[in-house]
């Protein structure tokens, strides 16, 4: 997808966790002070839509909207092949910073829940490249979301949606923040989790931009050369997510 820029971005620890093991990553909130708040928000601010996994949602109940910075709000969209996504949660609930939401389904989600989000009034689209694939196709929903208009997105998160974004080399840009804190836990989620790599050609090389320190926090950012890389999955061919 040429004219989609992808930014993925996350917090960690210096051993590369991001949330304690018992995964509320909310724990990790304490180490962000109001300068990398606005921070984050002026990223978010500089997106059209911000991609979470629904995992991330049911363990951070976040809202993801633009709060402590200037700017518009992004449409934020999370991806939900089995519509597990809490009918309580904030960002289905909270309609105050004229947000909107999007659920990125597979075809094969159980339609009773499906019902139960409609109702919700957020937009769904099945993004899943046939009846019989699990998971949400990230090319489909990449195109998809192409069609509305989008063209940067920032993917926040969590580890198994960045992996898959990183594994079908849809990523162009990357900044991780390092908080200066050890939490160890071997089932603690990472920075990018996924099956991850064998071989040293199919991995992720990172062209290094730039390196700063502010208050606490050490912001890296990393560009990455798609075209240098041969990932081990081809993507499948974009044209078939279905709107509601
Ligand atoms: N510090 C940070 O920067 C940060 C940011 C975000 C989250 N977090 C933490 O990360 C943890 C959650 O991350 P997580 O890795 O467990 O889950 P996640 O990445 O938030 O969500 C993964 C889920 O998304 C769904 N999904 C659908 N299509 C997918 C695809 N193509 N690729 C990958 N996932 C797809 C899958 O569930 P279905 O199969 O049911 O669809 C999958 O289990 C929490 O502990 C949270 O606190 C930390």
């Amino acid at each position: 997808m040429e004219d989609m820029h992808v930014l993925v971005g996350g917090f960690m620890s210096v051993d590369g966790k991001i949330a304690p093991v018992n995964r509320k990553g909310r724990e990790f909130s304490q180490y962000m002070q109001p300068i990398h708040e606005q921070m984050l928000h002026e990223i978010r601010a500089g997106v059209d839509a911000i991609i979470i996994g629904v995992n991330t949602v049911i363990a951070d109940n976040p809202t993801l909207t633009v709060r402590k910075a200037e700017g518009k709000n992004p449409l934020r969209v999370i991806i939900d092949s089995q519509a597990r996504t809490p009918l309580n949660s904030k960002i289905l609930n909270q309609k105050t910073d004229n947000a909107s939401t999007l659920i990125a389904l597979a075809k094969d989600a159980p339609k009773n829940k499906v019902a139960a989000l409609k109702n919700k009034n957020v937009d769904l689209i099945y993004a899943s490249s046939s009846l019989a694939s699990k998971r949400v196709d990230l090319a489909e929903l990449l195109f998809a979301l192409s069609k509305r208009g989008v063209k940067r997105v920032l993917v926040e998160g969590g580890g198994e949606v960045r992996w898959s974004f990183f594994e079908q080399n849809l990523v162009d840009e990357l900044f991780v923040w390092v908080m200066p804190t050890i939490w160890g836990g071997r089932d603690a989620p990472t920075l990018v989790e996924g099956s991850g790599f064998l071989k040293a050609e199919n991995a992720v090389n990172l062209e290094f931009k730039s390196i700063n320190q502010v208050e606490n926090m050490l912001i890296l950012w990393f560009n990455i050369n798609k075209k240098t890389r041969s990932p081990p999955t081809t993507p499948t061919t974009a044209n078939s997510a279905q709107h509601f």
